[in-house]
């Protein structure tokens, strides 16, 4: 059962729909301004949705790649085909590793299998990725409400929702919200659970440059949850923190290094800076899916996408006349340069909060998550 809901009506970012036969998803391209579904039928449609952003955020991206595998298998079960499926769905982005994951976790099962089995053994594979991606964000969930409870109850604080002085402020980056995952999302799964429990909270959103997705996604969502909420600037983050507004900032991640390096959308490091100088924690939630064992140094292994400068020199919204339009902001032929996504340094981390609890950002910490995973 979905736990988000959109206008009453309970929704996840991606699901099967049997009676169309076909999976769908929220193009979120067109949020906040427009509410709207789209088919994925073909390869190129799942490759095309992942590309080009109508999905984003790295669950769910792993989640779409999943789903566009098992609907490949319908058409052509071949090794071939499976490979082919694969290396197209791999190369629609290259940072967020839970594509590769996801790729790696439904091939491994499909590869032994003969053609004919695969198809029905590929949807029920990709259905299993989703329905753990929503227990594992529910389970983010309640281990960061816990934290969340403990920075209530600190003095001059209390975790009552009535007498509590002045609600818990959270900054947040990016979106790393339902919308970002199957349901729930990775930082946003504790401030649900949060307001559910009544323990009153605030959010300060970046509005995440060039694309926006603190702004237009961030917003619409903890709009629709009920969930207080302010827009700021990407540079006002620092400002804040100094003047005791902020307590504790919460972001997702892209992909997590064994060493406890985090990669997350482009702005999130001078956050963790911003709030390692005022002394304020800086709490990554992740599930194990992110995390990229394979990779020992962050900033020299973790390849960065990098995007088109028009998303830096235009911008886009829906201006006075209800037209959705995209407006130049700089001179004709500025330069720009894009990169989405940078590495915090294990050191600026304060934990990373998983499925299996909040654990430290360290070679160490990480090393023992593993172990438990086995
Ligand atoms: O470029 P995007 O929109 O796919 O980037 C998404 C983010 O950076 C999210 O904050 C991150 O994936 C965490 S997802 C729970």
């Amino acid at each position: 059962m979905p736990a988000m809901k959109v206008k009453g009506q309970a929704f996840r970012s991606i699901w099967f729909d049997a009676d169309r036969d076909a999976v769908r998803v929220i193009d979120q391209r067109a949020l906040p301004h427009e509410f709207r579904l789209a088919t994925l039928e073909s390869l190129d449609d799942f490759v095309t949705a992942i590309r080009d952003m109508w999905v984003r955020g790295a669950p769910l991206i792993g989640a779409t790649a999943a789903w566009g595998l098992a609907r490949q298998m319908r058409r052509d079960p071949a090794d071939a085909a499976l490979a082919r499926a694969s290396e197209s769905l791999a190369a629609t982005r290259p940072t967020a590793v839970n594509l590769a994951w996801a790729l790696a976790a439904m091939t491994e099962q499909l590869a032994p299998l003969a053609p004919v089995q695969r198809a029905a053994a590929a949807a029920g594979a990709a259905a299993a990725i989703c329905e753990a991606d929503v227990r594992i964000n529910r389970a983010i969930g309640e281990h960061g409400l816990a934290l969340f409870r403990q920075l209530t109850a600190v003095p001059g604080r209390t975790a009552s929702a009535t007498a509590c002085p002045r609600p818990l402020n959270l900054l947040t980056h990016c979106n790393a919200g339902w919308l970002a995952t199957v349901d729930w999302g990775t930082a946003t799964a504790p401030i649900y659970l949060a307001q559910a429990a009544g323990l009153p909270l605030h959010v300060w959103v970046d509005e995440t440059r060039p694309r926006n997705q603190g702004a237009a996604l961030t917003c619409w969502e903890l709009d629709g949850a009920g969930v207080d909420h302010t827009l700021v600037v990407d540079n006002a983050g620092g400002h804040l923190m100094q003047h005791g507004q902020v307590d504790l900032v919460i972001v997702g991640a892209d992909r997590v290094t064994a060493n406890g390096d985090v990669c997350n959308k482009i702005g999130t490091y001078l956050k963790a800076l911003a709030a390692r100088d005022n002394g304020l924690p800086f709490y990554v939630a992740v599930p194990t899916s992110t995390i990229d064992w394979s990779l020992a140094d962050g900033l020299a292994d973790i390849p960065i996408e990098v995007r088109h400068g028009h998303e830096v020199t235009t911008l886009s919204g829906r201006a006075a006349s209800g037209e959705i339009t995209t407006i130049a902001l700089t001179p004709p032929g500025t330069a720009a340069h894009n990169p989405a996504f940078d590495v915090t340094p294990a050191r600026l981390v304060t934990g990373l909060i998983t499925e299996y609890g909040v654990v430290e950002a360290s070679a160490a910490g990480l090393a023992d998550l593993r172990r438990r995973i086995r």
